[in-house]
């Protein structure tokens, strides 16, 4: 059985002192749960600090990652963080299409697409997010948003696709405090999951990571749904209580 993944997204809120202190109490924590039994544990840092959070994380089963890359290899692109740069501070994991950058910063499913399949290039495991939003729930076009946003990841990325993960983030559902049900959430993972099967012999490897106000309440219920392989966390990332809270919660699932 493969471990969950549980990678904390602390999107643009950090400082030195607050990453030391949560980045040391997480690392206690995993440590007296014996996590890296049982989870593959993460945190996506924002840029300006992971040469710090490396050397807190270095050498233990905290893995690092970043919230964004970009879609070009180098060169004139002012403001962006090349795959070659992020690997350099030994970043393992890269949160891609964030329904945050889709919707504030106008990225599409083709430059998503590109971006997983420069992460994967240099050796970086791109957590591709896909989710629909309320009025499209609404309308009943979940199911196509989703694969839509999926399929355009399938077709630049080929044969490669079984090495990514994959976080299925309902947009309402993000910082609302509005949790997808266990139900809700299976349903969409399971679509996926076909939808990966399709392009993949291997589509039982990859994690589909559900996010959306998970937190220590209710991870459990979530982790413990069949197509549910971890958790893309926000707001609960933050509070090294919460967050070890959350993936004692996966060793339970596991277990
Ligand atoms: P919250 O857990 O704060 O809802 O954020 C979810 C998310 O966007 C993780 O990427």
């Amino acid at each position: 059985m493969k471990k969950n993944l549980i990678a904390g997204n602390w999107k643009m809120n950090a400082s030195l002192e607050a990453n030391d202190a949560l980045v040391r109490a997480v690392l206690a924590g995993m440590g007296a749960q014996g996590a890296d039994a049982f989870a593959t544990v993460a945190v996506c840092v924002p840029a300006p600090y992971l040469a710090q959070v490396r050397a807190l994380q270095s050498g233990s089963p905290l893995e690092l990652g970043a919230q964004d890359v970009s879609c070009h290899e180098q060169g004139a692109f002012t403001g962006e963080v090349s795959a070659a740069m992020l690997r350099e501070f030994g970043v393992r994991f890269c949160i891609v299409g964030h329904s945050e950058r889709r919707q504030y910063h106008g990225e599409t499913d083709a430059v998503v697409a590109q971006k997983a399949k420069i992460a994967l290039a240099h050796g970086i495991t791109p957590i591709v997010c896909v989710g629909e939003t309320l009025e499209e729930r609404e309308a009943g076009r979940t199911e196509e948003t989703v694969k839509r946003q999926m399929a355009a990841v399938i077709h630049v990325n080929g044969h490669c696709i079984s090495e990514i993960c994959v976080a299925y983030e309902p947009v309402w559902a993000i910082g609302t405090g509005r949790t997808a049900t266990p139900e809700q959430a299976q349903e969409v993972h399971a679509l996926l999951r076909r939808q990966l099967a399709a392009a993949t012999a291997h589509a039982e490897r990859v994690h589909i990571l559900y996010g959306g106000s998970m937190n220590a309440a209710n991870a459990a219920g979530l982790l413990a749904q069949g197509d549910i392989d971890g958790g893309l966390v926000g707001g609960a990332s933050l509070k090294a209580a919460d967050f070890l809270q959350i993936i004692a919660s996966a060793g339970r699932a596991a277990g």
